[in-house]
């Protein structure tokens, strides 16, 4: 296995080094990293939490996780947190990027019983941050939906939920208004949407193929608006700050230069990212989805369209809201046009109709489709300021994963050094205003349907040891050297 890493370290190391670009990052250009809530933290049941739709999902499913593990403790940074605090202190970040767990907040959800035990955790985090002179970046909802509004409202399909979260959300601008500033009301709200209520690999679980993952966007989309809204007219002109959705997209690239496949990239790039952005950005769901889906609908026998619609109203009450264009990307996949599938069972992927694959040459990470590709980085920051305007965009997730763990983890300076360049060319080269770059992650965690099987963290975590000890892999010391120089090789020029 080491020879195979060995392996896999220079062949991309020589791949990039010609590539990487010397210029120093711009003096007010910020880095940070990430992690979540419910992927660290741990304390699922402690002080008055309760169960959120992952802690349900573990307990009540473990076949759905490759290992089987739960997220019971995690990295135990309900309690380490500290340790946390000091890590990204000593690597001299801006930022770190973190989430608050709605069920530790509310246990049942709703806004009737706050949890100070679950405030006080926070106030403890920001205190922490405060004093070395980090700025937190705090992520509203990662996932973690109370389980007692997915029995009780079934989740993400019900319109109050976003009622709801506005509720919640409302309740940490209030509680967190002297500590936070830059606010994330939802990450990714695809995964949220079609691996939660479409596909059902992910919490909930609910399988909807086509149908529950549209009507989730809409209400996910209304959630944001909404504690947008509430922090636009209530908050900001004390607060100062800014908030963002927090959208995720690999990027696209033509498999050949036929009209078909140019089309085709474009459509799954608007059925990914576009979703999502385009009622924030341009106002209303895009067009080719509008067609498509309201295309398959008829001819499946539907009444109306699978894709719920927004009224005039509605459109208008969210476009605009945005502070910034928050980036979620970690790999890229070339696109090809496929035949429309025969008329049958609703389907997403049918809905989109694009093959996607990678070629062979493109070094991998954990996973089959983890395809690390630097200048697909570059190519969508530039279709976003085309596509959304010259909007400040902050990359508020991107790294590698891998299945070893290994601490000589060069492929991960390696994939970091790539992207960093990817960000200064286009800063660069092309002129996208973007202002920010955060990692995932500054340590290991439960990744999900994969446990504690992928590893993004620059920090190693025994989860064996009760102690739960982190250690430094050697792409965190490159990085804090990276983000006290500004520089991805060995000397840079202005
Ligand atoms: C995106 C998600 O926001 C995060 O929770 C996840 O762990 C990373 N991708 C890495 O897979």
């Amino acid at each position: 296995m080491k020879v195979l890493v060995l392996v896999f370290s220079l062949f991309y190391v020589g791949l990039a080094d010609d590539e990487i670009n010397s210029r120093y990052f711009p003096k007010n250009f910020k880095f940070g990293v990430a992690n979540a809530a419910p992927q660290i933290e741990g304390g699922w049941n402690e002080d008055g939490k309760t169960e959120s739709i992952w802690d349900h999902f573990v307990h009540t499913h473990p076949e759905k996780i490759v290992d089987r593990s739960t997220l019971d403790i995690a990295c135990d940074s309900y309690h380490k947190y500290k340790e946390d605090v000091a890590m990204v202190k000593a690597m001299g970040l801006d930022y770190y990027r973190l989430s608050i767990a709605w069920a530790r907040i509310l246990p049942t959800g709703y806004p009737d019983k706050v949890n100070q035990a679950g405030v006080r955790y926070y106030k403890n985090l920001f205190a922490e941050l405060k004093a070395v002179n980090v700025e937190p970046m705090v992520t509203l909802y990662h996932w973690d939906l109370p389980q007692t509004l997915e029995d009780q409202l079934g989740g993400w399909l019900n319109e109050t939920v976003a009622d709801l979260f506005a509720e919640y959300a409302r309740l940490c601008f209030e509680l967190f208004k002297d500590d936070v500033k830059m606010w994330i009301t939802i990450n990714e709200p695809k995964q949220v949407c079609q691996a939660g209520y479409g596909t059902g690999y992910l919490a909930p679980g609910v399988v909807s193929n086509g149908v529950g993952e549209y009507i989730c966007a809409r209400n996910v989309i209304l959630a944001h608006a909404k504690a947008y809204h509430i922090y636009d007219d209530e908050f900001r002109a004390t607060n100062q700050g800014r908030i963002a959705m927090v959208i995720d997209t690999s990027w696209s690239e033509p498999g050949s230069d036929s009209e078909e496949d140019q089309e085709a990239a474009e459509r799954m790039l608007q059925f990914t990212f576009g979703l999502y952005a385009n009622p924030i950005f341009i106002g209303n769901w895009p067009q080719v989805v509008i067609d498509r889906v309201a295309q398959r609908s008829e001819l499946e026998g539907f009444t109306s369209s699978r894709l719920p619609p927004f009224t005039d109203e509605e459109i208008a009450y969210v476009k605009g809201t945005y502070d910034y264009l928050a980036l979620n990307h970690y790999f890229t996949h070339m696109a090809n046009a496929t035949a429309d599938s025969p008329i049958g069972d609703p389907s997403y992927g049918n809905d989109v109709s694009v093959s996607t694959w990678r070629r062979p040459e493109w070094p991998r990470g954990a996973a089959e489709y983890f395809s690390v590709v630097p200048w697909g980085l570059r190519h969508l920051l530039v279709w976003l300021k085309k596509t959304y305007g010259d909007v400040e965009i902050v990359i508020t997730e991107n790294g590698l994963s891998d299945n070893t763990g290994i601490m000589e983890d060069d492929h991960r300076i390696s994939y970091f050094q790539g992207y960093l360049s990817a960000c200064l060319d286009a800063i660069y080269e092309d002129g996208v205003n973007l202002s920010t770059y955060t990692a995932w992650s500054i340590i290991d965690d439960f990744e999900w349907e994969n446990g504690y099987t992928f590893f993004l963290g620059m920090y190693y975590v025994n989860f064996t040891d009760p102690e739960r000890t982190r250690i430094p892999r050697k792409s965190a010391s490159w990085f804090t050297n990276m983000v006290a120089t500004r520089c991805l090789v060995d000397a840079c020029t202005e």
